[in-house]
């Protein structure tokens, strides 16, 4: 360590210091570990029995799945059928509008699929009800305590594959054939993972940027989904292969062991608390949602001054919140090789 970075961990530390106290008196309070105090990395992914209604805070800047059956039916193949599977990838809009986003490969996928049989083809994708801002960062609602995110995300299948949209600056390639009994089972698949798995999750999080590092958490995105399907449509037989590379975004934090905080009514509920509670909002009223690109370039410098100067960032995982104790790089996004299975 050079002497400049050495006076600069000494006074970080002193901040470190005062925010392990607050923790430490929160563990105190709050002991969510089990008895031999050993947290399981990285955290499970909550599923849920059902899926929630959604606030009527929450509005979509564009609706959701218009074009997909409102109750998610998925077409009943027959048999005999043979159905292909494309894999689909786009560039994201919302990152379009800088020169230096565009080039960041911010991509969402899909998975497609063609009837044999009938001719029709399909889109199967999974993204945020209530766009990806609203996924990552929480209002602060001035009546409210603790912040308030409408944080769902669901898949959406419908009639019709865009080719051009998914073909031009990006990827449709039909990776594989399924027989239409078992795009049936698929599609039992898909519905209890839309019933269970509720709500988008932006950020993975690991210890360093190494091959060797641990996972704290995973993400849960677009591209969770489409890993998934392609992991169902293996074990159901089917036989996936690329010709090209297949990359996927990720975006990453980097930080020490994660400390669990508690939920909205354990952090924002009890006066002993006050101090986090105050803390998480200062955090997210920098991060909060944006309507224009200027509010968000001026936030996100803001925010990345918290996370590097305090090396402190509040996870909300799993409707938790956890501390993550920063660490260089901090945040990173990487378009990076998944291998089909
Ligand atoms: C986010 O949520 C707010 C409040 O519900 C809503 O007005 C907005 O349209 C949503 N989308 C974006 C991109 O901010
Ligand atoms: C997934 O859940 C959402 C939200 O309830 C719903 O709109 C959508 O149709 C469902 N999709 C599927 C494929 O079941
Ligand atoms: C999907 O169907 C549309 C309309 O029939 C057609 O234009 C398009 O080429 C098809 N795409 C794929 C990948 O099958
Ligand atoms: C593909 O990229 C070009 C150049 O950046 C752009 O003009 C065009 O609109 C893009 N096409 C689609 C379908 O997004
Ligand atoms: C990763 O772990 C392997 C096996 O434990 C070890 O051989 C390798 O040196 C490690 N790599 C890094 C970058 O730490
Ligand atoms: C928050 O966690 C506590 C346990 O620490 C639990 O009793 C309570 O039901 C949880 N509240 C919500 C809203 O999940
Ligand atoms: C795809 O990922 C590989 C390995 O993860 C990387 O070397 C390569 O540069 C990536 N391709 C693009 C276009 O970024």
């Amino acid at each position: 360590m050079d002497q400049a970075s050495r006076r600069g961990f000494f006074i970080m530390s002193q901040k470190d210091f005062v925010l392990c106290l607050k923790l430490l008196l929160f563990l105190l309070v709050v002991s969510q570990f089990g008895t031999d105090g050993r947290q399981q990395w990285p955290v499970p992914y909550r599923r849920f029995d059902s899926r929630p209604d959604v606030d009527s805070y929450c509005e979509a800047l564009y609706p959701f799945c218009p074009t997909g059956d409102p109750d998610g039916r998925i077409p009943f193949m027959k048999d005999g059928d043979i159905i292909s599977i494309y894999r689909l990838q786009t560039p994201v809009w919302e990152w379009k509008y800088g020169d230096l986003l565009g080039k960041l490969h911010v991509m969402h996928d899909a998975v497609g699929f063609s009837s044999l049989d009938t001719g029709t083809n399909y889109t199967m994708e999974w993204y945020e009800l209530f766009q990806l801002g609203n996924c990552t960062f929480p209002h602060l609602r001035p009546e409210m305590k603790a912040p308030f995110w409408c944080n769902q995300g669901a898949a959406c299948f419908f009639e019709g594959i865009d080719d051009l949209h998914w073909s031009q600056n990006g990827t449709l390639e039909k990776i594989g054939e399924i027989s239409g009994s078992q795009f049936n089972d698929l599609a039992q698949w898909v519905q209890d993972d839309n019933r269970t798995g509720i709500y988008y999750e932006t950020w993975t999080v690991l210890s360093d940027p190494s091959p060797n590092a641990t996972a704290w958490f995973e993400s849960y995105d677009c591209s969770q989904f489409v890993h998934r399907t392609y992991r169902k449509l293996t074990e159901l037989g089917a036989k996936l292969s690329s010709r090209s590379q297949t990359n996927y975004t990720k975006i990453y934090l980097y930080s020490g062991e994660p400390t669990f905080l508690g939920n909205d009514s354990d952090i924002f509920g009890q006066p002993a608390l006050k101090n986090v509670a105050t803390d998480i909002r200062k955090f997210y009223y920098s991060f909060r949602p944006h309507q224009s690109f200027a509010e968000l370039a001026v936030s996100l410098l803001e925010a990345f001054r918290d996370v590097v100067f305090d090396k402190s960032f509040y996870l909300y995982y799993n409707f938790e919140y956890w501390h993550l104790p920063m660490k260089p790089p901090y945040m990173q996004i990487t378009y990076e090789e998944v291998p089909l299975p």
